[in-house]
């Protein structure tokens, strides 16, 4: 699961000839995959348009904004479209990059050189060789403020974060880990924050290692494991079979998940487990709402899985899926809480009119009150073996 960019580029108002976008897609492709290839490698002639339902084209491009890690935009020529879409992909805090030829755009649109967001990107050219190396520098700058990001908000998170959500302490999913794990010798908690899911596996028995790259989050955990190291889950500083078992809860999705899973499966010994605990999307429809609802009270998360999702991610891995089981858990967030952990300022307006518009026969069950919102939260938790 790579970096997805969307592309946004005028449908029907002049642009770039075919070729320049077609080079600019396969060139990206190499440092991040595209999540719309159609939509520019097939743009729709004129006599297609007409064939195609304006409402289709607006909707489907909103889906592919929303699930997307990088928005960019090439805005050498003026086109209401793409300006319609920048904005809405500052409502979603995507990172957005702007790329412009000068030699079309001497001056591009004010509006759009004017927008306050910190984290929009202006990316002058001359040709495409020119760009391409200029967004690789740019995609590599952008991946590690990703990272910073997260450890910066867990580092802050840490002293109040086992309050902070319910799901943190809930004794169903402790305890399945503690059954699963207990007797195994050597157990790694990856992203192991304060190290509260591993917090009731018996220690007489199994000697635990937590690692995580937050400092803040390091320090908090060390009364629940025996040896807590801060280190990045995708480059384990540990010899390829030396744990039993390892355990996940709620991480794959802050990092990159196919390397930190093929780290997980280099560490652990053949025959080992690995048991996986993440809130997910009970099905592939409700994954966009969440998506763009995490991305507004929690921007730091990278993406959102199915059920699905995350089986395929352990099979890519090499492991082998035992069982698989959905559990739910019922949340009650305060407006309070949301403002004191988010980066944005107005995360209440903002999250309270997107969960007003959700179709009222949404599985996740939003409850708006004054206070805050409650909603029924979707687990799974798999348990996979190195076989
Ligand atoms: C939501 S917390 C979950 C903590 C803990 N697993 C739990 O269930 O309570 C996510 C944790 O993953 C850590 N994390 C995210 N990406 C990581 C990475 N690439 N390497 C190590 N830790 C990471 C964060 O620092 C944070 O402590």
């Amino acid at each position: 699961m790579q970096t997805k960019t969307f592309i946004a580029a005028p449908i029907q108002a002049k642009r770039h000839n075919q070729s320049f976008f077609e080079e600019l897609i396969s060139s990206l492709a190499t440092i991040t995959s595209v999540a719309n290839p159609n939509q520019i490698l097939n743009v729709p002639s004129t006599q297609e348009i007409s064939q195609l339902r304006s409402q289709d084209i607006f909707s489907a491009n909103l889906k592919l904004i929303a699930s997307s890690d990088i928005f960019l935009a090439e805005i050498s020529m003026p086109s209401l479209g793409v300006g319609f879409e920048i904005s809405k992909a500052r409502d979603l805090s995507k990172p957005i990059i702007c790329i412009y030829d000068t030699s079309y755009a001497p001056e591009i649109s004010i509006m759009i050189k004017g927008i306050v967001y910190e984290n929009i990107h202006f990316i002058e050219y001359n040709d495409i060789n020119d760009l391409i190396q200029k967004l690789s520098v740019l995609y590599e700058k952008l991946n590690l403020q990703q990272t910073d990001s997260v450890m910066s908000h867990f580092d802050e998170l840490s002293p109040i974060y086992d309050k902070t959500t319910e799901w943190c302490a809930d004794d169903n999913i402790l305890d399945w880990f503690a059954e699963e794990i207990n007797g195994k010798k050597k157990h790694l908690d990856l992203g192991c924050g304060t190290g509260l899911a591993v917090g009731k596996v018996d220690r007489s028995m199994t000697t635990i290692v937590g690692v995580d790259f937050s400092s803040g989050m390091i320090e908090q955990s060390k009364n629940r494991l025996d040896v807590a190291i801060i280190a990045d889950a995708c480059e384990l500083p540990f010899l390829d079979g030396y744990f039993d078992s390892i355990s996940i809860r709620q991480m794959l999705h802050y990092t990159n998940p196919n390397i930190a899973l093929n780290e997980a499966y280099r560490v652990l010994k053949e025959g080992g487990c690995l048991l996986t605990a993440h809130i997910s999307a009970e099905f592939e429809s409700e994954l966009e709402f969440w998506e763009a609802f995490k991305r507004l009270t929690q921007p730091q998360r990278r993406r959102y899985f199915t059920n699905e999702n995350l089986l395929s991610l352990n099979r890519e891995s090499g492991f082998q899926v035992l069982n698989s089981k959905s559990y739910f858990i019922n949340r009650n967030v305060s407006w309070k809480l949301l403002k004191s952990i988010s980066v944005n300022k107005e995360i209440v307006e903002i999250a309270s009119e997107f969960i007003a518009r959700l179709p009222t026969n949404f599985s996740g069950h939003f409850k708006l009150s004054d206070d805050g919102f409650e909603y029924r939260q979707h687990w799974s938790l798999i348990n996979a073996k190195k076989s």
